[in-house]
C-alpha cells in the first residue's frame, strides 16, 4: 500500500529549481532510501513533504489525503515525523525534556513562538499529564538505551547519542511515517552499525522509514527500495541491487564515489 506520494512536485527558488516534477512513492512498512549528490534536492523534497516548505507546484498525498501546503505541526499530528540534517535539539533542556517536547506535539499543546523556552519549561511541569508523558518519554529513551542519561543536558551528550535523541523525540510523536535526514552524518563506523540495527527495530514496530543518507553501506544494507535524485529530478528507483547497476545512477552518483 502506498502510504505517501508526491506527484510532479516542484520547488523553485527564483531561478533555482531545487526539486523538479518529482513523483515519489513511499510503500507502507518498507525502508525507503533517498539518495543523490550534494544539492540534488533531497532535503528540499523532505521539507516540502513535511510542511517546512511549500511546493511551487505538484501535490503530496498521505494515506490517500492531500496534505500539500499544510503546516508542519498539522502534518506531524497526522503521523508524519522527521529529523534534521543539522541536529536541532534543545541543547539547554535535559535529554528527557527533549523527548517530552515531541510528546507535547502529539498531545497538541502548541508552543508559542518567541517564548518557546519558558513555555516549554512550564508545560513540561504541568503535573496533570506529566506522569504519563514522562513514562512515554522514558520508554523511548530506553528504546535507544539512553535511559540512564535522562537528566543530562542534551548539549553534553556525545554526538552519536544526540542524533539518536533526535530520533527518539520524533518517535515520541507516535508517527506512522518517519523521515530521517542523514541520520548517520558524523557518526563513526561503530555508531553507524548501531544506528542500522535501531532503524530495523523502528521498522519492526510497524513504522515506515524514509532516509536520506550518503553512507552507501548503510543505504544498500537496510533499504528495501531506493529513489535517486539528481539535479532535482527523480532519475531512478528500485531495489539496492537495481540501483547499484543502473548506468544513470553510476554516472550521477556512485561513479563519483569511485573517483
Ligand atoms: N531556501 C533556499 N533558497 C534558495 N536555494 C535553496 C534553498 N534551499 C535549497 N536551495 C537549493 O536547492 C538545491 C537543493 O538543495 P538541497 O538542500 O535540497 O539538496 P540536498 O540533496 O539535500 O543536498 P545535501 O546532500 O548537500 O544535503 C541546492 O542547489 C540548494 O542550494
Ligand atoms: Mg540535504
Amino acid at each position: 500500500m502506498i502510504l505517501l506520494e508526491t506527484k510532479q512536485l516542484t520547488r523553485a527558488y527564483g531561478g533555482v529549481i531545487a526539486v523538479s516534477k518529482v513523483d515519489f512513492e513511499v510503500e507502507q512498512g518498507l525502508i525507503t532510501g533517498l539518495i543523490g549528490p550534494n544539492g540534488a534536492g533531497k532535503t528540499t523534497l523532505f521539507n516540502n513533504i513535511t510542511g517546512l516548505d511549500v511546493p511551487t507546484s505538484g501535490t503530496v498525498h498521505y494515506k490517500g489525503k492531500e496534505i500539500t501546503g499544510k503546516s508542519a505541526h498539522s502534518i506531524c499530528r497526522m503521523g508524519v515525523a522527521r529529523t534534521f540534517q543539522n541536529i536541532r535539539l534543545f541543547k539547554e533542556l535535559t535529554v528527557l525534556e527533549n523527548v517530552m517536547v515531541g510528546r507535547h506535539f502529539k498531545v497538541g499543546t502548541s508552543p508559542t513562538k518567541g517564548r518557546f523556552g519558558s513555555v516549554l519549561k512550564s508545560f513540561i511541569s504541568l503535573g496533570n499529564e506529566e506522569f504519563e508523558m514522562k513514562k512515554e518519554a522514558l520508554h523511548w529513551l530506553d528504546f535507544f538505551e539512553l535511559g540512564e542519561l535522562s537528566d543530562e543536558l542534551a548539549k553534553n551528550l556525545p554526538y552519536g547519542h544526540q542524533r539518536e535523541l533526535e530520533i527518539a523525540r520524533a518517535l515520541a510523536t507516535e508517527p506512522s511515517l518517519l523521515f530521517l535526514d542523514e541520520p548517520a552524518a558524523g557518526m563513526n563506523p561503530q555508531e553507524t552499525e548501531h544506528l542500522m540495527s535501531t532503524i530495523r527495530r523502528i521498522r519492526a514496530l510497524g513504522i515506515t522509514v524514509v532516509l536520506i543518507e550518503h553512507d552507501m553501506k548503510l543505504v544498500m544494507n537496510i533499504c528495501d527500495t531506493i529513489t535517486v535524485l539528481n539535479y532535482g529530478q527523480n532519475i531512478a528507483q528500485g531495489t539496492p541491487k537495481e540501483i547499484k547497476r543502473n548506468p544513470l545512477v553510476i554516472e550521477a552518483y556512485l561513479g563519483k564515489e569511485d573517483e
